[in-house]
């Protein structure tokens, strides 16, 4: 079978890649989320199938129009969650057997320590100041690194605010090093950068610190570039 303009250097690996922002909710209609679209998590999936690999997408809160062309796709079963505490489950069954996880979603901080059954309402709580009792959510790559199987490739992204580029390289070392993981993306974000668009600037941190790849360009790109790093740490061992 001919593989139009293709690479097929990932057959043989199951990826679980995760996209999109958990919400956490407040009351039965409020919730407490992210700017994540799931674009980049996405790509990441699209460009691992697309590349031979078996791939699980847990999604969060990503548009239709935005998941279209990974919903198609014959290599990548998508899962849907909603929160961070569901996000962690999906990804723990998933990343058991895989070869590759990525962890692209932005996953809440926070949750709200006691979600109200009922809307919450100004009839109950007059005065201008309002406070949320919030808890930790799990740090879910946290708990892959501790649990990774031998041979079991962990990715992570973060999404930083910076200075300048010296600033955002030692954020993302110091980042790398606190998770534990293998590679670590990461990206400039601000008001105005980062969020919503086609494009995204990513350096890619390997474990002995070293930035191993600098990539400017679409997500799919960007995507393309994560997993050749991803290919040359799992060369090296
Ligand atoms: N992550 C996770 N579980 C969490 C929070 C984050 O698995 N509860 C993952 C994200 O999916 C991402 C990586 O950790 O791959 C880095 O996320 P980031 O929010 O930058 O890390 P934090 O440790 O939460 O640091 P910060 O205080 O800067 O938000
Ligand atoms: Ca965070």
């Amino acid at each position: 079978l001919a593989l139009v303009g293709g690479r097929d250097d990932l057959r043989g690996i199951r990826a679980v890649v995760t996209a999109g922002g958990t919400r956490e909710p407040i009351d039965p209609v409020r919730f407490i989320g992210n700017r994540s679209s799931g674009r980049q998590g996405v790509a990441v999936a699209l460009a691992a199938a697309d590349r031979g690999a078996q791939v699980t997408l847990l999604v969060a809160h990503v548009d239709d129009g935005v998941l279209a062309g990974a919903a198609g796709h014959s290599a990548i079963a998508i899962e849907r969650v909603a929160t961070a505490a569901e996000l962690a489950d999906a990804t723990r069954m998933a990343a058991s057997g895989a070869d590759v996880v990525v962890m692209a979603a932005a996953v809440a901080d926070y949750r709200v320590a006691e979600v109200a059954d009922l809307k919450r309402s100004k009839e109950d709580a007059p005065g201008p100041h309002v406070s949320l009792d919030l808890v930790e959510t799990e740090d879910i790559l946290a708990g892959l690194v501790a649990a990774r199987a031998d041979g079991q490739t962990i990715v992570g992204f973060a999404a930083e605010t910076a200075t300048d580029a010296g600033e955002l390289r030692d954020r993302g070392r110091r980042k790398r090093r606190r998770k534990g993981v293998d590679l670590l993306a990461v990206n400039e974000v601000g008001w105005a950068k980062g969020f919503e668009s086609a494009d995204n600037a990513v350096l890619i941190i390997d474990a002995g610190d070293q930035v191993i790849a600098e990539t400017t360009g679409s997500k799919r790109e960007v995507a393309d570039a994560l997993w050749d790093a991803v290919l040359a740490v799992r060369a090296q061992r």
